[in-house]
C-alpha cells in the first residue's frame, strides 16, 4: 500500500470551539495583534508550537500511574536515566522542568561576559539566555539556508569554514561551547547532516572547545539522515540518533517535542566537574537531581516517549505529514521554506507578501491574517521574534505530534490558499509597546 496512514488510533478526544469572523476581529483587537494574547479556546486549529502539544500514548499514561513521587532517589528517574544514557551516551542526565531551564544552567555555569557561542541558528530562548549572560550567540548557517526556495537536503547545517573563521577571529579560549541545534527550528525546521555533525565536532575538538547539541528534535533529525543521507538508510532511526549523540559532549533537550511530554528537558553531559557544578545550580532554581523541577509521572512519560519517538513508522508518518501539507500550499503558489521540515511548514511572507516592508512585519500580519480568517494559529519567526537578527520573514506553522488529523490539515490547506488569494490587499503593523527580552510573547500592535 502506498497511503501512509496515521499509525495509531484515536482513545479519547477534545473538542474544537468554532467562533465567527467577527468575534475573531474582537479577540485580534483585545490580543494587541499577538497571537500570543489569544485563548486557546478562541482559536480552532493551534500551529503555535509543536512544544508541549503532544497527544501523549496510552503506555505513558499507563507509566505515569506508576510515577515515583519521592523527593530524593525516585524510581522514575532511574527509568529516564536508563532510557536516556542507552540513546545519548552521556553519563549525566540532569532533568529540569523544560529546555530553556537546561539552557539556563549551561551557559550560567560555562559562559562568562564578552565569550561568543556559536550554533547553526540559536533558537530564541538559547540566544536570549546567552545574551542575559553577557555573552554573544553567533549564527553560523550554511550558504544554502540563505535561499528558501533551494532544495538542498541538509540546509540546517553549519558553515564550517564560518566555524573555523570565527575560532580564529576571536580565539577559542573566548568560545566555551559550539552548539548545533537538530532540526534547525529557526533556520525552517531543516535537518543537519551526520556528516556536518562529525565536521563541527572535528573542529571543535581540534581546538579543544566543547560541543553540545540543542538535541529537541532529535529522531526528527535521525530520520532525515535516514532517508536522505547516502548510505545511512541501513542504520534504523534509533542508530542514527545514537551516533548523533556519540559526536557530542554533551546536549539540551526540551522533552516537549521529541519524547511527546507536556513537560520537561534534560541537561547532559560527560563532564564530571561541570555536572556537579550544573546540580548545584539546579537544586538552586529546579529541584533535587533526581527530579529537577518535574513530578516523577513527567519522569515517566519522557522516558516512554524517548522510545516511542524512534519508532520508524511513526517518524515515516510524521516526515510525510507534514511534507502533505507543504507541497498542497507550494505547488499552488504559496512560498515555503523549501524543502519542507520535520515539524513545521515555514511560509515565507516576505516573499508572499513584498509590499509589506520588514519594518511592518509582514509574517506577522500574515498570522494575524490567517486567524482572522480560519481560526488558526501560527507564529511569526522573523522581525518581531529576532529583531535585526532575523534573516527571513517567516510564518511557521508548527504541527503538533499526533494531534491534527488528514482532515484538518486539509482544512488549512484550504484556509492558506483562500488567504493567498487576497494577499494584495493585507496591510503590515507597527509595533505600540514591547519588552526588551524575548518581545514576540507580550509585544502590541496596531495594524497600519
Ligand atoms: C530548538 C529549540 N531549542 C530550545 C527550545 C526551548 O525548549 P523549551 O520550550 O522546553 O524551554 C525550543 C523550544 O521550542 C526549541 O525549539
Amino acid at each position: 500500500m502506498k497511503t501512509i496512514i496515521e499509525p495509531f488510533r484515536i482513545k479519547s478526544v477534545e473538542p474544537l470551539r468554532r467562533t465567527t469572523p467577527a468575534e475573531r476581529e474582537k479577540y485580534l483587537k483585545d490580543a494587541g495583534y499577538n497571537l500570543f494574547e489569544l485563548h486557546s479556546s478562541d482559536i480552532l486549529i493551534d500551529l503555535l508550537t509543536d512544544s508541549g502539544t503532544s497527544a501523549m500514548s496510552t503506555a505513558q499514561w499507563a507509566a505515569m500511574m506508576r510515577g515515583d513521587e519521592s523527593y530524593a532517589g525516585s524510581e522514575s528517574f532511574f527509568r529516564l536515566k536508563k532510557v536516556a544514557e542507552e540513546l545519548t551516551g552521556f553519563r549525566h542526565v540532569i532533568p529540569t522542568h523544560q529546555g530553556r531551564a537546561a539552557e539556563r544552567i549551561l551557559f550560567t555555569v560555562m559562559c562568562r561576559e564578552g565569550d561568543v557561542v556559536p550554533s547553526n541558528t540559536h533558537f530564541d530562548t538559547t540566544r536570549a539566555n546567552i545574551e542575559f549572560r553577557g555573552s554573544r550567540a553567533v549564527d553560523l548557517p550554511s550558504p544554502e539556508a540563505a535561499d528558501t526556495q533551494s532544495r538542498h537536503r541538509f540546509k540546517g547545517n553549519m558553515d564550517v569554514d564560518a566555524l573555523e573563521k570565527l575560532i580564529e577571529r576571536e580565539g577559542a579560549a573566548k568560545i566555551p561551547l559550539v552548539m548545533l541545534t537538530v532540526t534547525d527550528n529557526s533556520g525552517g525546521g531543516q535537518p543537519v547532516s551526520l556528516e556536518n555533525i562529525r565536521a563541527v565536532h572535528k573542529v571543535a575538538s581540534r581546538h579543544n572547545i566543547p560541543f553540545y547539541l540543542d538535541a529537541c528534535r532529535f529522531a526528527e533529525n535521525a530520520y532525515f539522515i535516514h532517508q536522505q543521507e547516502p548510505g545511512l538508510d541501513r542504520l534504523t532511526p534509533k542508530q542514527i540518533a545514537q551516533a548523533m549523540f556519540s559526536y557530542a559532549d554533551g546536549c539540551t533537550f526540551s522533552a516537549k517535542k521529541d519524547a511527546f511530554a507536556n513537560i520537561g528537558g534534560l541537561l547532559c553531559t560527560n563532564d564530571d566537574r561541570l555536572a556537579q557544578q550544573e546540580r548545584n545550580l539546579l537544586i538552586l532554581t529546579e529541584g533535587f537531581p533526581t527530579y529537577g523541577g518535574l513530578a516523577g509521572r513527567d519522569l515517566e512519560a519522557i522516558a516512554v516517549g524517548l522510545e516511542e519517538v524512534l519508532d520508524p513508522d511513526y517518524l515515516e508518518y510524521r516526515i510525510a505529514s507534514t511534507r502533505y501539507l507543504g507541497r498542497h500550499i507550494a505547488d499552488h503558489g504559496v512560498p515555503i521554506v523549501e524543502p519542507p521540515g520535520g515539524h513545521a511548514i515555514y511560509i515565507d511572507a516576505g516573499r508572499m507578501l513584498p509590499h509589506i516592508p520588514r519594518h511592518e512585519f509582514p509574517a506577522q500580519a500574515l498570522a494575524v491574517e490567517l486567524y482572522r480568517h480560519a481560526g488558526v494559529r501560527g507564529v511569526e519567526i522573523g522581525s518581531v521574534m529576532f529583531g535585526e537578527h532575523a534573516r527571513h520573514e517567516l510564518l511557521r506553522l508548527a504541527i503538533p505530534r499526533r494531534v491534527y488529523t488528514q482532515s484538518h490539515i486539509d482544512y488549512l490547506v484550504e484556509a492558506i490558499l483562500e488567504v493567498a488569494e487576497n494577499k494584495e490587499k493585507l496591510r503590515g503593523l507597527r509595533i505600540v509597546s514591547q519588552p526588551e527580552f524575548l518581545r514576540h510573547f507580550t509585544a502590541r500592535f496596531e495594524p497600519l
